[in-house]
């Protein structure tokens, strides 16, 4: 088969303006519960665009570890490209794309690091393979000598499994803080359903796109 021929047919569900929440985290909540329990691969893994002050883009998948009103929270180091170009350019999109569902979420928004409460509040819950890779890890950075860093990794290990680990301080949360979010349902004849929610002062504004 040649790729001009690859496509697929959607049409699992529909999405009406008068049948969402009026707050998009709601509407968020409603999809993700129904997503874990239809339990659609990878839920809650999503896509993140940063981007350098001129604009040039860069994308990469983490996984939302918490959201509320507040916004969409996940954890990495700050000091390897994303967090670079964070600091940089304190803007990002997320993506979801929920196959099984015929489902896109795409949110748009300020991002700023949680407090350090917060993460070590995650850090401590994390396995401690997960704490040691977080310490170990220069993210990002080029690997001149796999086995000596891997040798590090292993040591790091066996020298801590009774102890309890402190959160490395390069390493935590991010919130992105969203200002756009859009919700899109695949539909048949490629006719699909956009609901689009705009922050407006302390409210939301809610439109339909066209697909
Ligand atoms: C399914 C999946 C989940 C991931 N989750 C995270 C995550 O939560 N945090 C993270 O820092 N990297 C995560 N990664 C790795 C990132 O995609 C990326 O390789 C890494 O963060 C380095 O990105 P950067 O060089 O742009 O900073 C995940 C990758 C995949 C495929």
């Amino acid at each position: 088969m040649e790729l001009k021929d690859v496509r697929s047919e959607y049409g699992k569900a529909e999405l009406r303006k008068e049948q969402v929440n009026q707050n998009p985290i709601e509407q968020f909540k409603v999809w993700f519960g129904h997503a874990l329990k239809m339990q659609v691969s990878e839920v809650n893994a999503m896509t993140i665009a940063t981007a350098l002050p001129s604009g040039l883009p860069s994308a990469r998948i983490v996984l939302l570890k918490e959201v509320d009103d507040k916004g969409f929270v996940f954890f990495t180091n700050y000091e390897g490209r994303k967090g670079k170009e964070l600091d940089r350019n304190p803007h990002a999109a997320l993506l979801f794309y929920w196959k099984e569902l015929e489902q896109q979420i795409r949110i748009e928004g300020k991002v700023k690091k949680i407090n350090r409460k917060e993460s070590d509040a995650y850090f401590d819950v994390r396995p401690l393979e997960s704490k040691m890779s977080a310490i170990v890890s220069k993210q990002s950075k080029v690997i001149n000598k796999c086995m000596k860093w891997l040798s590090c990794f292993q040591k790091c290990l066996i020298g801590n499994y009774e102890k309890k680990i402190k959160r490395p301080e390069n390493w935590g949360g991010y919130r992105v803080v969203p200002e756009k979010i859009e919700f899109w349902q695949g539909r048949t004849n490629r006719l699909h359903d956009r609901i689009l929610y705009t922050k407006v002062n302390k409210g939301w504004k809610i439109e339909r796109l066209e697909p």
